[in-house]
């Protein structure tokens, strides 16, 4: 690890918490490890060690904050002893114009290194935030809707898995990764770097197992022609075209239909890709898919070890916002579904607001539809992330 690490994941992380940068946009371009080992790990524990630095430190500039999360990482959680660490993070601030507060830091290290902070003991304040590494109003979140098993399916959505999608002969996962293990739709994998050449080669494709999952719930879709009207990066619509389906795809943003259009590429698939606002009416699709998937946009919160700034960045506020937006989504788009069709209706989050509450409004106000199956996927701790899907038939 250099002072180099250091300043590159303290503005990293000064960008995600203080400019409300997404986590994945900020990191774009990185390929060192260690400031992805400095930056992910910052922010997965990062209740914890604010809290820590709030007890250690009377007072802290903003533009400090980020220097000490990691410095104080680099003690508690890593096996870089703390005079090490001390000299890097000096280096690091002198570096980035900040050297009179060297003398700051070196204490603040030394005391971390001591355990000179005790963090709170249940039914304390801060205890839940700094147990779980999440924002006190999700944690309310998680209570309200989970009460006897929220704190295990906080803990298992920490858990990581990566999960694969083969479009190539089962030797050659195996080949790749011996320790790949099988699951409905693909491959829990640990070998990251040998499946990324078959990744490149469009042989495999790294895919949730909750979002094929979703796209296995439509079924027979050889032939089928289907409307993916939020489809961006582009993985559903990819899945469902490799089985045949004629797939139509859309997003709002200029720049994601070209992360379908490089998507459907390297997978070497075929598929029309269209700008389109799934809340704006487009009469020359009315009544004409047997298949619409409304994969909409949500707050994430049933992937959050993938998407730790979420949980700091997004308010109560914002998933209000989305499910108005979710809301104009669903109505619209039923609109497509052909007689007899399917509509989907699906997320990646755990919570009924984004959910179960959305489908049951949507299905009292429109009485030509009936629910045929609903599924809320918890983390399971073994790679099953939180992911919702509502499939609807139209009459
Ligand atoms: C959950 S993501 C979709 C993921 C995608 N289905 C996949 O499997 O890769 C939601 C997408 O909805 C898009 N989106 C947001 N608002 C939209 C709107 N009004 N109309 C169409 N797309 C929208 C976002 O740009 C984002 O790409």
């Amino acid at each position: 690890m250099t002072e180099k690490n250091i300043r590159d994941a303290a503005n990293i992380i000064a960008d995600v918490t203080g400019k409300g940068t997404y986590l994945h946009i900020a990191m774009k371009g990185v390929s060192d490890k260690a400031v992805h080992l400095l930056v992910y790990g910052v922010m997965e524990k990062y209740y914890t060690l604010n809290f820590i630095i709030d007890e250690l430190c009377e007072k802290i500039k903003n533009n400090l904050r980020p220097y000490m999360l990691v410095a104080l990482y680099c003690v508690l959680y890593t096996d870089k002893p703390a005079g090490i660490v001390t000299g890097i993070v000096c280096e690091a601030l002198t570096k980035a114009g900040k050297g009179a507060v060297k003398g700051f830091f070196t204490a603040v290290i030394a005391k971390a290194d001591r355990a000179d902070y005790s963090l709170p003991a249940p039914g304390q304040k801060g205890y839940e935030e700094t147990k779980y590494n999440l924002p006190s109003w999700l944690i309310g979140m998680y209570k309200k809707e989970y009460p006897n098993k929220y704190g295990e399916i906080i803990e298992r959505s920490e858990k990581h898995f990566t999960h694969i999608v083969p479009y190539c002969e089962e030797w050659e996962v195996f080949s790749a990764d011996p320790n790949a293990e099988k699951t409905k739709t693909g491959y829990f994998v640990k070998n990251d770097k040998e499946i990324g050449k078959l990744f490149a080669d469009g042989k495999v494709t790294y895919m949730s197992l909750g979002s094929t999952m979703i796209c296995e719930s439509v079924g027979e879709v050889n032939g089928k022609k289907i409307l993916d009207a939020c489809a961006a990066p582009g993985g559903k619509a990819v899945y469902l075209a490799k089985k045949g389906g004629e797939v139509i795809a859309c997003d709002i943003h200029p720049h994601r239909m070209k992360l379908i259009e490089s998507y459907a590429k390297r997978m070497r698939t075929k598929m029309t890709v269209l700008l389109q606002d799934a809340m704006q009416l487009k009469e020359d699709f009315i009544d004409s898919f047997d298949v619409v998937l409304c994969d909409v946009p949500c707050s994430g919160l049933g992937v959050i070890d993938k998407k730790r700034d979420i949980v700091i960045n997004k308010k109560y506020e914002d998933i209000l916002a989305l499910s108005e937006a979710q809301k104009k989504i669903l109505n619209n788009c039923s609109l497509y579904v052909k007689p007899g069709g399917t509509l989907i209706y699906s997320t990646c989050t755990v919570f009924s607001i984004e959910n179960g509450q959305q489908t049951e409004a949507f299905l009292q106000a429109h009485s030509d539809y009936i629910k045929e199956d609903e599924v809320q996927y918890l983390p399971d701790g073994k790679g099953m992330e939180g992911f919702y899907l509502c499939r609807m038939r139209k009459n």
